[in-house]
């Protein structure tokens, strides 16, 4: 566990979020895994589910080919996330969101762990896996649990597909575009827990650091942003976000 002292930060970042009046913030898998999410690259691997890639099963062709097949890997991972609580990063980022004048959080996660750690107006890129939508007039449907998925469309009776923007497919419309336009204006950015090979949604950090904000990545690896940001903290975010709050705004606790 690192401590204050070890956790090097630079006055400049020091500075900057100190004084920030918006703050922006993207998170990937990495945000969650510490609340038992499994993530899908990193260490090295990628996640398989029945000897097909993940990319393979959560791909807009295999809903056309077999959506029953999509709805067990979706249902899979409804039952690994249900007991699962946020974690001490999701906790700070719905601190931080009430302590400056602009917010925004951007996910790239379909777990709803931020919301379930009080967030609120979370931009979800990729979607969310306690939702449903009809295949044919996309009218949604949340999915308390696994029993409660209705087997057609109440409106027009159609399948149902998850609620989830699949390998092939656009983002929810409007999504990225909100999320661009907050990442130009703000002061400070954070990338947390993303390897950032997907995009648009790792376009955001660059973005925001060519309209000239401070960029700030989390991760315990390097990823294919490190470069482009300001200041990079290597570490886990349940580890790292505290103790930079504590640091930077000491007295104050999550
Ligand atoms: N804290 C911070 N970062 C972590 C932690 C942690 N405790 N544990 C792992 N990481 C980092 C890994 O080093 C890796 O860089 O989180 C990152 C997770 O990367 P991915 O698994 O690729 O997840 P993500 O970047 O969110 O993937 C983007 O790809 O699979 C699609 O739609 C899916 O939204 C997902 C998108």
């Amino acid at each position: 566990m690192q401590s204050i002292i070890e956790l090097r930060i630079s006055d400049e970042l020091r500075g900057r979020f100190r004084r920030a009046r918006n703050v922006f913030v993207l998170t990937g898998a990495g945000v969650s895994a510490e609340s038992g999410v499994p993530t899908f690259r990193g260490g090295g691997k990628t996640a398989v589910w029945k000897g097909m890639p993940f990319d393979v099963i959560s791909s807009a062709r295999m809903v056309e080919r077999d959506l029953a097949a999509v709805w067990e890997w979706f249902d899979y991972r409804r039952s690994l996330l249900e007991p699962l609580e946020p974690n001490p990063a999701h906790m700070q980022i719905a601190a931080w969101q009430d302590q400056f004048d602009e917010f925004t959080l951007v996910t790239q996660n379909i777990d709803g762990l931020h919301q379930k750690a009080g967030s609120r107006g979370v931009i979800e890129l990729h979607g969310n896996i306690w939702r449903a939508r009809c295949v044919t007039c996309h009218a949604r449907y949340d999915i308390a649990s696994r029993q409660s998925r209705p087997d057609a469309c109440f409106e027009c009776g159609d399948a149902l597909r998850p609620d989830v923007v699949l390998f092939g497919e656009m983002l929810p419309a409007g999504a990225f575009e909100v999320a661009a336009a907050n990442a130009q204006r703000c002061d400070v950015c954070f990338v947390v827990g993303t390897s950032a090979v997907v995009y648009p949604a790792a376009s955001l950090p660059e973005i925001a650091r060519a309209a000239g904000a401070y960029v700030c990545e989390v991760n315990p690896e390097r990823t294919s942003l490190s470069e482009v940001c300001n200041e990079v903290l290597t570490g886990k975010a349940g580890e790292i976000l505290p103790l930079l709050t504590k640091n930077v705004f000491p007295g104050q606790s999550c």
